[in-house]
């Protein structure tokens, strides 16, 4: 795992950005895996800036989200095809139908589910997967002890899960319990995975990814076994690490040779 360390959120979503436009830029055709929460936002802002200032073109790419709430409509102002449609695609010049997000109103889900994975087969797979991480662990709606093998399926929620995201929920309102989220397994087999987390409350759930033993307790922690994973972390959420200097120490070192490689000097 590459652990990047920033001063503050809006330079872990600065990060990000670059790192989606200069995907995008190297293959016009990446597939992309894309992930909603509050975390990724500020992403989409600047990569939707980056698209008005002619740095980033979306036509030719195709993008997989990671899940849905089961039960509520595209059109539901909290299902996660909205939030997305909200916050991203409708201001970017992206093809809508090259857009997809798990079927929440599906009659039957898990029909539903083997169809979006067979989407992501014909499309390629996924180039570059943006995660958030659950305080529990979780990626997608993987709660913890899913399978770390699971493909796209219908998993219910963990009560801890339905208390932090019924903040966007009217008190009154339906708030689903059950969700289509890709799998662990699936996740897996993107080819680069980049990981946000920011604020203090993502610290406890950062330090068990990064440094507690994998485990479907924590299903953030498989993903010390995917070859390319970077997590970018702000100075809040990396404050549980234990080898949080060793980590700035590495990255330190990993710029001072990209420079060098990008000046063909010889090593100082
Ligand atoms: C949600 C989503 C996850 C997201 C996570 C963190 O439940 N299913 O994909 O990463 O919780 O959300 P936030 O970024 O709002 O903290």
């Amino acid at each position: 795992m590459q652990i990047v360390i920033l001063p503050d959120a809006d330079q872990v979503a600065e990060y990000a950005a670059n790192a989606f436009v200069r995907q995008i830029n190297h293959k016009l055709y990446s597939v992309l895996g894309l992930a909603t929460g509050s975390t990724p936002l500020a992403t989409y802002e600047r990569l939707i800036q980056r698209y008005q200032a002619g740095k980033v073109s979306f036509r030719a790419v195709q993008t997989f989200n990671l899940d849905e709430y089961l039960g509520l409509a595209p059109d539901h102002p909290q299902s996660y095809r909205y939030f997305m449609n909200q916050a991203f695609f409708d201001h970017i010049d992206v093809r809508p139908e090259n857009t997809h997000v798990p079927d929440g109103l599906a009659v039957d889900p898990q029909a539903a589910c083997e169809a979006f994975e067979r989407r992501l087969q014909a499309a390629g797979g996924i180039d570059l997967q943006l995660l958030g991480l659950g305080r529990n662990g979780h990626i997608g709606f993987n709660e913890p002890t899913s399978s770390l093998a699971s493909r796209t399926r219908v998993k219910t929620l963990a009560p801890a899960t339905v208390r932090d995201n019924a903040r966007f929920f009217e008190p009154t309102e339906f708030q689903p319990e059950l969700s289509l989220t890709m799998g662990i397994g699936t996740i897996m087999e993107s080819r680069s995975v980049m990981l946000l987390a920011t604020g203090e409350h993502k610290a406890d759930a950062v330090a068990r990814m990064v440094e507690g033993a994998v485990s479907a307790a924590c299903p953030a922690s498989v993903l010390q076994f995917h070859p390319h994973t970077r997590v970018v972390v702000d100075e809040a959420a990396a404050q549980s690490l234990a080898l949080k200097a060793f980590y700035q120490h590495t990255e330190h070192q990993a710029q001072r040779l990209e420079a060098q490689a990008r000046s063909h000097g010889p090593m100082a």
